[in-house]
C-alpha cells in the first residue's frame, strides 16, 4: 500500500494579525510547519510528503530549510485561494487510485504519529478516517434569531488529519467548490459516502490566534 500526506500550508493567517504566516512562526526554535511535517516523517506509514504552499512562499521556505538544516524529503506544490484549491493542486500530483492520503492542515504541528497511523490503518478498513473530539462545552446553535441547545454528547470538533482512500477523494475533489466545503469531509460527504470519526487529541490544537504559539510550546514541554 502506498500512503501520502498532503499537508496545506498555503493559508495567508489573517487572523493571526502577523506579517509571517503563522505555518512558519516560530515553535521551541524551529518552524510550525517542520513540526507537522516531523510528525508524518516518524509514523510507520512512512507516507510520501507532499506540502502545498502559497507560490510566492517557495523561496522564503527554501531558505529556512537551509537555515535549520531540515532534510526531510518532501515535495512542494503551490496553493490556491482556498483550502479546498489547496488540497485539490496536492491531489493532482498523486497518480495512484490505490493509495491512501491523509490531508492535514500545517498550523497542528502536535499531531502525534500514533494518531496519523491509527487515521491510515482505519482509512483502510473503512475508506476514510476522520480525526474528531467530544465538544467539552455545551453548545448552541443560533436559527432564526433564536438559540437552541445542542446535545452535547453527540458534537464532535473536527481536527485534521483526514485520511481517505484515494478514490474516494480525488472522486470528491472533482466537484465544483462551494463555500460549505470547509475540510476534506465536508467534501467527500457530498458525494454521498459515509464519514467514519476516529479519535483525535485535545493537544492538536489549531495554530490560529498569537497565543496559541505559547500554549502550543508549553504542551511541546509538558
Ligand atoms: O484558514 P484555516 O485555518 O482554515 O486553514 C487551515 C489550513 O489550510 C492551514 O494549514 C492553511 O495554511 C491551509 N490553507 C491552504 N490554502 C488556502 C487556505 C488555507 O493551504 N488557500
Amino acid at each position: 500500500m502506498k500512503y501520502y500526506a498532503i499537508i496545506v500550508a498555503a493559508g495567508s493567517g489573517s487572523r493571526m494579525h502577523s506579517v509571517v504566516p503563522k505555518q512558519f512562526l516560530l515553535l521551541n526554535g524551529i518552524p510550525v510547519l517542520m513540526h507537522t511535517i516531523n510528525a508524518f516523517h516518524n509514523c510507520q506509514a512512512q507516507p510520501r510528503i507532499i506540502v502545498v504552499l502559497s507560490p510566492d512562499s517557495h523561496d522564503y521556505w527554501n531558505e529556512l530549510c537551509a537555515e535549520h538544516n531540515f532534510n526531510v524529503p518532501h515535495q512542494l506544490v503551490s496553493g490556491g485561494e482556498t483550502r479546498f484549491h489547496s488540497v485539490k493542486n496536492g491531489i493532482s500530483l498523486i497518480e495512484e487510485d490505490d493509495a491512501i492520503i491523509a490531508v492535514h492542515d500545517a498550523v497542528r504541528p502536535l499531531i502525534t504519529k500514533e494518531i496519523i497511523d491509527e487515521s491510515y490503518e482505519c482509512a483502510i478498513q473503512y475508506g476514510n478516517a476522520i480525526v474528531a473530539i467530544k465538544s467539552r462545552d455545551s453548545v448552541r446553535q443560533i436559527k432564526n434569531n433564536r438559540s437552541i441547545s445542542l446535545i452535547r454528547d453527540e458534537i464532535y470538533l473536527i481536527q485534521t488529519p483526514q485520511t481517505f482512500q484515494a478514490a474516494q477523494l480525488k472522486k470528491a475533489y472533482q466537484q465544483p467548490y462551494v463555500a460549505g466545503f470547509t475540510d476534506d469531509a465536508s467534501v467527500v460527504e457530498q458525494t454521498g459516502v459515509n464519514i467514519n470519526l476516529i479519535s483525535g487529541s485535545y493537544q492538536n490544537i489549531k495554530i490560529t490566534f498569537p497565543e496559541d504559539i505559547a500554549i502550543a510550546e508549553f504542551l511541546l514541554k509538558q
